[in-house]
Formats: C-alpha cells, structure tokens, sequence
C-alpha cells in the first residue's frame, strides 16, 4: 500500500505541474479526493490492513491528502492573480469612452444666479421667505384688506388654516422691512403658485424676482435706472421697453414695465398673446402704509419695489415659446443648456 501511495503522489505531482485552467483543478479534485478519488479508495482500504502497517500507511496518506490540497490552493491563487491581469491587459483603448452623468442647470436657474450677482454689485441682499404664508403678510400688510377687489387678481391656493402658497414674492416685502429696518436694499427670488389655467405665457407654479429699496428721497428715476440697468445686465444691449400705469394696493404710483416680445420681435404670438409685449416688469413706489406696517415712518423713508416675473426673463432671454416646457422635465429640452 506505501507503494500504491507514493506511485499516486508521483503521477498527482505530474499532473499538478499542467493544470492551466481554473476547470482543470476541479477535474483533478474529483480525480484524487472526490468520493470515488483514487486516495479515497487508498484511504478506504485502511481498515484492512496490518495493525503495524496502520499509523506509517495513515500518515503518508494524510501528509499526501494535505499536499494535494495545498498545491491545489496555490494553483487556484496563481490563476486569479493571472486572470486579472489579463483582464487589464484586454482593455481596448481605442473604444469610443463611456458617456459620463453629469447635471446641468436649470434655465432659470442660470438666469437667477446671474440676476442675483447684478444685484449684489448693487448693493442688494438676497433674501429668501417661505413658500407658505399667512394671510397677512401675502396680502394684509400689502393694503389689501380681506374686503378688497384686489384680492381677485391673486387666484390663490389657500390652505385649510388660512395660511396660502405664496402667490407673489410680495409677500417678503413686510417681513423684511420688519427684520432690516430702513435703508435697506433688498431682492426676493422665489417660487410663487396662482391657482389658474396654463397657456403658453401661464404656469400654476411660476418664478418671481422682487425687489425692494428704501431710502430717504427714493424716486421714480431711481427705480427707472435700477430696471434699465437690469434689463441690460440680462439682455447685453438695450432692450425695447414700454411703461404704463398699473394697478397693485401695495405701490402709488404703479407701473407695468413690458418688454418687446423676443419670441416674434413684436409680430403677435401665442406668448405675447398677439400683442408683441410681454408683462414682465411691474413696479411702482412703496405705498405710505406699507411702510407703516413694515414699521417705518413714511415721513422719512420711501421706496420703490418690482416684481420681476422671471420664468418670463428667462422665455425671452432663451427664445423659449411655451412656459410649460420648462417645468416639463423632457431631457431634450434641458439638455440645451
Ligand atoms: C405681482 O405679482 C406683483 N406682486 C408684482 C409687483 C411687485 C408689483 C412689486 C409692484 C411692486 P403680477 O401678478 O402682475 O404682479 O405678476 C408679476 C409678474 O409675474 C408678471 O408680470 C408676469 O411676468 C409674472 N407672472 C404672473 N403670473 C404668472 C403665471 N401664471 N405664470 C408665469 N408668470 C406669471
């Protein structure tokens, strides 16, 4: 039986030397160790032979058993370490590369980052409210009162507890006059939702960009000079504007500021509802009680305010002819920024 043995490990020993292939060490396994392995029928045939004979047989077994699997192990490591580099070697460089995820900003966004630095040269803060806002400051402390017709222009989203989505960012005006006090200059972008029907030019959730100055002596010229210089800013020349009376209880005097429509240059379109202008701008100077409710004397202080509509801006500075494309979320329209 010794010799049985060390005729297996001589011919396992040559057999080990070839193995190339992860499958091959498998065969071998089964070939040697496996149930019906040729050192298993060895091992089984222990019992019957001479006592003495037992512990000198069991032990070149067992050493043959262990040597084996050592070998086997090593083998196993070689061919990984192998395989991997090989794999490094397979690399094809001359494969187009793989297309990288990379994110973009939104239209508006760029707009209202580039509106926000232009004003912080002027000498603005920018300030951010909240999106849920009470009666009072999204209406009440703007002069107009609960009874007020004005009411009707803000087709507004009100909650259960009073409180309403912000229909304009107006509704900061207040809350900041209260926290900054006076001389204070200020711009407010901000979300703003209004419970009506979509078209072209009309969103239910909608970008705003209001600002607001206070000073002593603040005039229209004032306000005329900070809206040209933005449209400038934005635009890089001089834009086609056009200024009409308006009407917001929180302003005296009140303004529209239009801008000639970019979509059509003025010809009549579905954003400019044929009229070649688009209501972008309105604007006007603080109205006395507001500034009392935003705790300032208007003895002293006065100001002016807008309430730039930038998803707008943002139509006319991109050629974009249907608002609706913007909060679509269609990667074909995105991608063009
Ligand atoms: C206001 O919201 C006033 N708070 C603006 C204001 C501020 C006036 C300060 C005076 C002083 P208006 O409802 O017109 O006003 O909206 C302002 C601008 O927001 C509009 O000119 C328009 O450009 C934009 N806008 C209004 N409604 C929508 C809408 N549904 N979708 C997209 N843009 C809109």
């Amino acid at each position: 039986m010794l010799d049985q043995l060390e005729k297996i490990k001589k011919q396992a020993q040559a057999e080990l030397k070839k193995i190339k292939e992860n499958s091959e060490i498998e065969k071998f396994r089964l070939k040697y160790l496996g149930r019906q392995g040729e050192l298993t029928k060895v091992l089984r045939q222990l019992k019957d032979i001479a006592e003495e004979e037992k512990p000198k047989v069991g032990q070149l077994a067992n050493d043959l058993k262990l040597i084996i699997a050592e070998e086997l192990k090593n083998i196993a490591d070689r061919l990984s370490d192998q395989g991997e580099s090989d794999q490094v070697t397979k690399v094809d460089l001359t494969l187009p590369g793989q297309q990288i995820l990379v994110g973009s900003l939104h239209p508006n966004t760029i707009i209202q980052n580039e509106l926000e630095d232009i004003f912080r040269s002027l000498g603005f803060m920018v300030l951010e409210g909240p999106d849920v806002e009470s009666d009072y400051y999204n209406f009440e402390g703007l002069n107009i009162p609960a009874d007020h017709p004005a009411r009707e222009m803000q087709d507004t989203f009100w909650l259960t507890d009073g409180h309403a989505l912000k229909p304009h960012t107006s509704a900061l005006q207040v809350r900041t006059m209260e926290k900054y006090g006076a001389p204070l200059r200020a711009i407010f972008p901000g979300r703003c939702f209004r419970y009506e029907a979509t078209d072209a030019s009309h969103e239910t959730t909608f970008y705003q960009l209001e600002g607001l100055m206070i000073d002593k002596d603040i005039s229209i010229a004032n306000l005329i000079a900070v809206m040209k210089e933005l449209l400038r800013a934005v635009f890089g020349r001089d834009v086609k504007v056009r200024q009409r009376p308006g009407f917001f209880p929180f302003v005296e005097p009140a303004f529209e500021l239009d801008i000639n429509c970019m979509i059509c240059e003025g010809k009549g379109c579905s954003v400019c509802k044929q009229s070649g202008w688009v209501e972008i701008l309105p604007c006007g100077l603080v109205h006395p009680k507001v500034l009392e409710y935003g705790g300032l004397d208007p003895q002293v202080w006065s100001g002016f305010a807008f309430g730039l509509g930038l998803t707008r801006l943002v139509m006319m500075k991109y050629g974009i002819d249907d608002i609706r494309l913007l909060q679509s979320g269609d990667l074909r329209f995105l991608k063009q920024f």
